[in-house]
Parts: structure tokens; C-alpha cells; sequence
């Protein structure tokens, strides 16, 4: 009671993205509501605690190969690790919404332990047991197959009766766009959102970036309805989307109804709710993902620091190219109104489009005469030996997140209009109390006050890190 009193009175003076009232009343809940069922909750349209006393919380991060840092560095579990847990964690089904697939290249290749592809190779093959052997429910939701992604691997799963397959065609749904989230769902108590695709090269060669709940139910199933819109969606190939989706599909968990959860034991909640694009796609109560990233932006009163491959204010749908500043004017705003320091840190490879560096270089020029400051560096990854030259589509950084002063955004989207119009894709919004932020010095591992780490702090150490990295470079107006 004295401590939820303390958190109370600490947020009121704190900076928040999210209204203090809707604090108050959360904390009230907490109090006074701890054992009352989410169903029971749900029939009376309220927000309501989440009781996973058990919810763990752990980033994942894929690393490409021979990329190096300092020993002290943050360093979280891999992908490949998380995704094989995961999948060994399973007793019930395991859900994948995903872009395309190429974990297996090519049927029948057996690479060697050594070679990149295998750990691809391991978790297709894990699926495969999954699917056969252990009789696990496996089902996969994907964008509908082209001529670049043929997505041979669920074709073989299907084949053998692993897993049951539904592609989406954006085309026609929504005229353009694709089936762009990376999520897993296991026994709808497990998940991962993150940047990764169902591709080799994301656990090797490209570096990402995802949150892991383990036992934490209360966002696995909300991520669920999202998963079965999916899924609804792809059941035959000429199904539109509903003008409104049943309640089945509905949420009451959203940014003013966040859930309160405390994960890894923390004696502190955080207020986490789940955001979706498109906004057709958004079932009653679903807060859209543009809505969701521009919140958390509005929300910061010291930085913003972004992490994401492709950074354009342009939208490009099946009507052409316009521009569409909506995140451009909310990062200027916080600069120039509030104070606020932004940093993106965007990603420079074989296939950065060319106008990037234009629209940045625009985002730079107001820097003197805004309270705040924008500073841009892109982040290159190398090609160390002449085998990794030759892997198409890899070393990039392929990172979707944000984090700012008091919340953590984790997505699978890049910042460009049409992944927020037509594009499909999540992203997790924690907001959390600001502990000490990592120095980029030996303290990898900042703590609050009750000893604990919290996602947000973890980002962004995992941010300092890359920013002060020798892999990163400004950006800079000429002349
Ligand atoms: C994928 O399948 C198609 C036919 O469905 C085949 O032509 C192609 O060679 C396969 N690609 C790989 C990499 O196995
Ligand atoms: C997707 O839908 C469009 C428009 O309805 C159609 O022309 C196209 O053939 C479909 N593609 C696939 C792979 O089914
Ligand atoms: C998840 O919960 C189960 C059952 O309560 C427990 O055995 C397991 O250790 C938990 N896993 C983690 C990672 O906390
Ligand atoms: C958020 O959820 C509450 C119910 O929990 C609902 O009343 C409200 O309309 C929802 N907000 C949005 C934007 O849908
Ligand atoms: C703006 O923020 C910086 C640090 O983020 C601080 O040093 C400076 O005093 C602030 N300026 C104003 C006018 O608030
Ligand atoms: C990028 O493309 C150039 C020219 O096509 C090639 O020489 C280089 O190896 C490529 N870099 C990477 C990292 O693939
Ligand atoms: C980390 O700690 C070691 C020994 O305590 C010290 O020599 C080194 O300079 C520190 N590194 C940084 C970046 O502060
Ligand atoms: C808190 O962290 C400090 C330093 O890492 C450690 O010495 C201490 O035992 C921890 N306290 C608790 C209660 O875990
Ligand atoms: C939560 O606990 C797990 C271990 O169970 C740890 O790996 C992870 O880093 C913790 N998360 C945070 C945010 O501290």
C-alpha cells in the first residue's frame, strides 16, 4: 500500500506517456480488484490488472556474424536461442504470423553445423518435429507468395502436414501492401514480436531486434486476437475484410486501458499495451500502430532515440508516392517545442533508398533554432569476408523500435507511410519508470531502486551501445 502510494505520487511529477488520471484509476484497480477474473472484467468493458505473477520479459537481438563490440557492452540472448526455446516451451500450438519464408534454402540442402544457414535449417526442422512428432498445433499466417519470396518452406510444411498455412493477399484486401508482422504465439501464453522474417539471414547476417514474454498470458492473448485476424483473413483467398470485426476480435487493452503488469518480479507495474496496422485491420478497442509510435513521441520530455532501417515521409501505395510528414512533424515538434533530444539511428546499406538522405538532411537543418536538438547517424554493418559480400539481402541493420525517457516501443515496421496505411504489423508499448540509463561506460546494467532492469532501461543501453558504436556515422547537411 505505502509503496503503490510512493509509485503514485512518483508519477504524478513524472514524465508519462500516458494520463496521470488513468493512473490513478489503474492503481485503485490494483488495489482493490486483484483477484477478479479477466473475463469478468472484460463483460464489464473495464480495463483491469494483469495477475501474470510469473511474466518474464527478455529482449532478444540478432547479431551478424563477426560484428564486434566492446566486452562490456550490453549483450542479450540471440533470436535463434529464443525461437528454439520457444518452440521447446510449446505443449499446445505454436502461431506464426510472419512476411515470407527462406529459413531452409532450397529442399534437401544439408548445410554443415559451421555454415550460416544452419541455425535457419535447425529451427525449420524444430517446427517440422513440432508439428509431426510432438503433434503440436502449428499455424502459420503469411503474405501470399510472389515470384521474390516463393515461400517454399511452408509449401513443404503444409505438404508434410506440419503446419496449416494461410497467405494473405494485400493486393487484393487493401489494393497494395503485404503481411509485414513478425510475431509468435505459443499456447497463447508464451510470444515474440520482433524485426526478424522466417529467414536464415535473420539469425546470421542481419541484425535484429524483439521482445520474448515468457508466462505471460495476458499479452499473448491479446496478441492472439491479433494473430486471428490473420488468420480469419486468409481462410479462403476471396475473403474481404469485415466492415467491422465481430467482438470476438475486439481488445480492451489499449493506451487508456493499458494493462498493468509486473513482469520479472518488479514491485513497480508497467503499463504495456499491444498496437496494430493497418488501421483496417484494428478490431473495437485496437489502438492503431501510427497512433501507438506517435503517443510515445508526444510522451517524451527528455529523448527520443529511434532505431529502424528505412526513414521516409513518404507514403507509396497502389496510387502512387505523396508525402506524408505525420512522424516527421512529431519528432520536429518534440525538438523544437519541448526540448527534446531525438536521435535516429537509420541504416545505410546496398539497398538504402537514395532519397533517404534528403529528407534527413531536412530533418537536420532546424538544429539552432530549436530548443531541443535532432541528430541523425546511420549504422553500417560489414561485410567482413567475401562470403558475406555475396548474401544477397543481408548485413543491415533491420532494428524497428524506439525508446524514450519513459517508454520502451517495440515493432515490425519501418518508418515510411504505407507500413502504417496498408501494411500489416505490431509493436509493444511499455511504459516504465526511467532508472539510471546506460553510460555507454562499464555499467551494462542499470537498476532501479528495488534492483531490477526494466525493457525500456535494457533498450536503451541497447541504443547507447549502437550509437557509440564504431559501426555508426553522422549525418551531416554538405557544405
Ligand atoms: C521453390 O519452389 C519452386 C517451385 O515451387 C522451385 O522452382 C524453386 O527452385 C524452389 N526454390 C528453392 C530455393 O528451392
Ligand atoms: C491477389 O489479388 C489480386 C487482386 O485480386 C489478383 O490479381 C492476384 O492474382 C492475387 N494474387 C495471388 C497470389 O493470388
Ligand atoms: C513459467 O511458468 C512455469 C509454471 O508456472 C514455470 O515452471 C516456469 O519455470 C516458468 N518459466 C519462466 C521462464 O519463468
Ligand atoms: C480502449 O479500451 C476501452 C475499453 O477498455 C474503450 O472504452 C476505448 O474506446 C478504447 N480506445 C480505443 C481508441 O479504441
Ligand atoms: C534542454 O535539455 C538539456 C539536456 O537535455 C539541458 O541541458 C538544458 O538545460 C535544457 N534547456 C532548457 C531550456 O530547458
Ligand atoms: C554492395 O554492392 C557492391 C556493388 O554491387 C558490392 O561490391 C558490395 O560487396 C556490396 N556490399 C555488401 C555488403 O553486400
Ligand atoms: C571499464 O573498466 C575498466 C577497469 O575497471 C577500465 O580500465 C576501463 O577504462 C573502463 N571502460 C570504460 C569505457 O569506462
Ligand atoms: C542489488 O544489487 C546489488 C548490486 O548489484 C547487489 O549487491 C544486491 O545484493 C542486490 N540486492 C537484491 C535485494 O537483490
Ligand atoms: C527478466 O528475467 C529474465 C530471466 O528470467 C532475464 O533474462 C531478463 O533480462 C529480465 N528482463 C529484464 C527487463 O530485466
Amino acid at each position: 500500500m505505502q509503496r503503490l502510494n510512493e509509485a503514485k505520487k512518483k508519477r504524478a511529477i513524472e514524465p508519462w506517456c500516458f494520463p496521470v488520471s488513468i493512473m490513478g484509476i489503474l492503481i485503485l484497480l490494483i488495489i482493490f480488484l486483484p483477484f477478479i477474473s479477466t473475463d469478468k472484467l472484460d463483460q464489464r468493458g473495464r480495463s483491469q490488472p494483469c495477475n501474470d505473477q510469473e511474466c518474464r520479459l527478455i529482449l532478444s537481438e540478432s547479431m551478424p556474424r563477426h560484428l564486434k563490440y566492446p566486452k562490456e557492452a550490453p549483450l542479450f540472448p540471440s533470436t535463434f536461442r529464443t525461437w528454439e526455446d520457444l518452440i521447446h516451451m510449446a505443449q499446445h500450438s505454436i502461431d506464426i504470423a510472419s512476411f515470407y519464408w527462406d529459413l531452409h534454402r532450397g529442399e534437401g540442402l544439408v548445410s554443415s553445423h559451421r555454415s550460416p544457414q544452419h541455425q535457419g535449417e535447425r529451427i525449420f526442422n524444430l517446427l517440422v518435429k513440432a508439428g509431426l512428432k510432438r503433434k503440436l498445433k502449428v499455424r502459420v499466417a503469411q503474405s501470399a507468395a510472389n515470384a521474390r519470396f516463393p515461400d517454399n518452406d511452408t509449401s513443404v510444411l503444409q505438404k508434410l502436414g506440419a503446419a496449416e498455412v494461410r497467405s494473405l493477399n494485400f493486393t487484393y484486401l487493401l489494393g497494395s501492401g503485404v503481411l509485414h508482422t513478425k510475431m509468435w504465439i505459443i499456447d497463447n501464453r508464451h510470444f515474440w514480436v520482433g524485426s526478424a522474417n522466417m529467414d536464415w539471414r535473420s539469425l546470421t547476417e542481419v541484425k535484429e531486434l524483439g521482445l520474448a514474454g515468457i508466462n505471460c498470458s495476458c499479452m499473448a492473448q491479446d496478441l492472439a486476437k491479433v494473430f486471428s485476424v490473420y488468420w480469419y483473413l486468409g481462410e479462403e483467398p476471396q475473403k474481404p475484410v469485415p466492415p467491422h470485426w465481430p467482438t470476438a476480435y475486439s481488445t480492451h487493452i489499449n493506451r487508456t486501458n493499458p494493462l498493468s503488469l509486473f513482469y520479472n518480479n518488479s514491485k513497480t507495474p508497467s503499463l504495456v499495451y499491444m498496437a496494430s496496422s493497418p488501421p483496417p485491420f484494428s478490431s473495437n478497442g485496437r489502438n492503431s500502430d501510427i497512433d501507438a509510435l506517435l503517443n510515445v513521441v508526444s510522451g517524451a520530455r527528455i529523448f527520443v532515440y529511434i532505431a529502424v532501417m528505412d526513414y521516409t515521409p513518404v507514403l507509396q501505395d497502389q496510387y502512387g508516392k505523396k508525402y506524408w510528414p505525420v512522424i516527421d512533424d512529431a519528432l520536429r515538434a518534440s525538438a523544437y517545442s519541448r526540448n527534446v533530444t531525438v536521435r535516429l539511428l537509420v541504416s545505410k546499406w546496398n539497398h538504402t533508398n537514395p532519397a533517404m538522405v534528403y529528407h534527413l538532411r531536412s530533418l537536420l537543418a532546424l538544429n539552432g533554432i530549436m530548443r531541443g536538438r535532432i541528430e541523425i547517424r546511420w549504422f553500417e554493418v560489414p561485410a567482413f569476408t567475401p562470403e558475406e559480400k555475396d548474401i544477397p539481402f543481408a548485413r543491415v541493420n533491420h532494428n524497428k523500435y524506439m525508446v524514450t525517457d519513459s517508454c520502451a516501443y517495440i515493432g515490425t515496421s519501418n518508418w515510411e507511410g504505407s507500413y502504417f496505411t496498408t501494411t500489416a504489423g505490431v509493436s509493444v508499448v511499455l511504459s516504465e519508470p526511467h532508472s539510471a540509463p546506460y553510460s555507454g561506460s562499464n555499467d551494462s546494467s542499470p537498476s532501479t531502486n528495488d534492483n531490477t532492469t526494466t525493457i525500456r532501461d535494457q533498450l536503451e543501453s541497447v541504443f547507447v551501445r549502437d550509437w557509440s558504436s564504431k559501426y555508426a556515422s553522422s549525418v551531416t547537411i554538405p557544405g
